[in-house]
């Protein structure tokens, strides 16, 4: 039997789309991005970048970005605030306008797949030129942003050529749940009670994601709701940012209208949007599970139909969702990043049914170089 291969197939590894290959190489992507950061013995991360104390003066934490980089640097935000951080996510195209107020205490998070978003690096350099102290967490190695910043941490998920971010944003959130590990550490001078479950959830998380990879049913989703009129998604806390990274790719490859809310922001407008023919993505983590329980409820009683992101263990919502994509229950902190992997895979195959160009969704660019 003859094959052709054509070049990009090859580079494609036999996958029909590079957002596909690098969805499936997440298992891989996070094993190096955990590589010898986390003991689980000890509970403690091991940054070499980071020894303990480094960041022992930090009194607040800003982090900077846009798009998917963004949503990971709002869950990040929330982790910190969690472990009584102050943390502020800021999308860096507003950030040079709104201009917070920083001092040399303040630790600015820039989170950049490419390392060369020009809004990113412009917040980057106003931020420095006002005395904050400068981290870059990114994808590239000596990629513009770790020459604008005082300090870098290295993703090391390998490279992503689908326009729509998917392993990175993965990456990203695990080295933010790490970095922020440090940092309270650092601050409090002792670990956290819970930082041994955290870290031996993280060093699961692979084995997690390629379950989930194994047993999705995101397909059949995707062709059940595919003559919908549009696409929410909701979460409270860390699955907030969850819901908009989870909305974002929809739209983006699909070009469906999909969007994400905050679950507890429904009743004060996007509840209006809601009917038979807009089914609600509900995310749960195993924190505040019971608030989004009602949400979800409420939605339903609009005749949406839910589609619930959780794990087996919550039973309710299991048997109240119309439809379940699971998860392997794990920390909550962390569970995001699986839930985010299954609405990765319903805006995959949502987009494939629709036959567009996955890779390469119209008007969009892989990296913005320009403001
Ligand atoms: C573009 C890409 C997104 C990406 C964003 C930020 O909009 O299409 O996928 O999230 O830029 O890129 P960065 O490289 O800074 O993470």
């Amino acid at each position: 039997e003859h094959i052709e291969w054509d070049p990009e197939t090859a580079t494609k590894g036999g996958y029909e789309h590079y957002m596909y290959k690098e969805i499936n190489e997440q298992p891989g992507a996070l094993r190096r991005t955990t590589q010898g950061r986390l003991n689980t013995h000890t509970g403690g991360v091991e940054l070499d970048e980071f020894p303990p104390g480094t960041f022992s003066d930090v009194e607040q934490v800003h982090l900077i970005a846009m798009g998917t980089s963004h949503h990971a640097g709002m869950y990040a935000a929330s982790l910190l605030n969690a472990r009584g951080i102050p943390a502020y996510a800021f999308m860096s195209g507003e950030y040079s306008v709104v201009n917070p107020p920083v001092t040399e205490n303040t630790l600015v998070v820039a989170v950049s797949q490419s390392g060369e978003t020009a809004d990113t690096l412009d917040a980057v350099r106003r931020a420095r030129a006002s005395g904050a102290r400068t981290l870059a967490m990114t994808n590239v190695v000596g990629s513009s942003i770790t020459r604008e910043c005082d300090d870098e941490m290295l993703l090391r998920a390998g490279p992503e050529i689908g326009v729509a971010a998917t392993k990175t944003f993965s990456s990203q959130v695990t080295a933010l749940a790490l970095l922020s590990e440090r940092i309270a550490e650092d601050i409090e001078g002792t670990k956290s009670p819970d930082a041994r479950n955290l870290m031996e959830a993280l060093a699961r998380l692979p084995g997690d994601v390629q379950e989930i990879l194994d047993t999705s049913t995101a397909r059949e989703i995707a062709i059940e709701y595919q003559d919908s009129d549009a696409y929410f998604f909701i979460g409270r806390g860390p699955a907030h940012p969850v819901a908009l990274e989870g909305a974002l790719k929809f739209k983006e490859i699909s070009y469906e209208h999909a969007e994400g809310f905050a679950a507890s922001e429904l009743k004060h407008g996007p509840l209006a949007l809601v009917t038979p023919i807009t089914p609600v993505f509900a995310i749960f983590t195993g924190h505040e599970d019971e608030a989004t329980l009602s949400n979800m409820k409420e939605v339903q009683a609009r005749g949406a139909p839910v589609v619930a992101v959780t794990s087996e263990r919550s039973t309710e919502v299991v048997e109240f969702a119309d439809h379940v994509l699971t998860i392997p229950e794990t920390h909550p902190e962390i569970a995001g990043i699986l839930a985010n992997v299954q609405l990765q895979l319903v805006a995959y195959h949502a987009a494939k049914l629709l036959e567009r160009p996955i890779d390469k969704p119209r008007n969009l660019a892989k990296c913005v170089t320009v403001e």
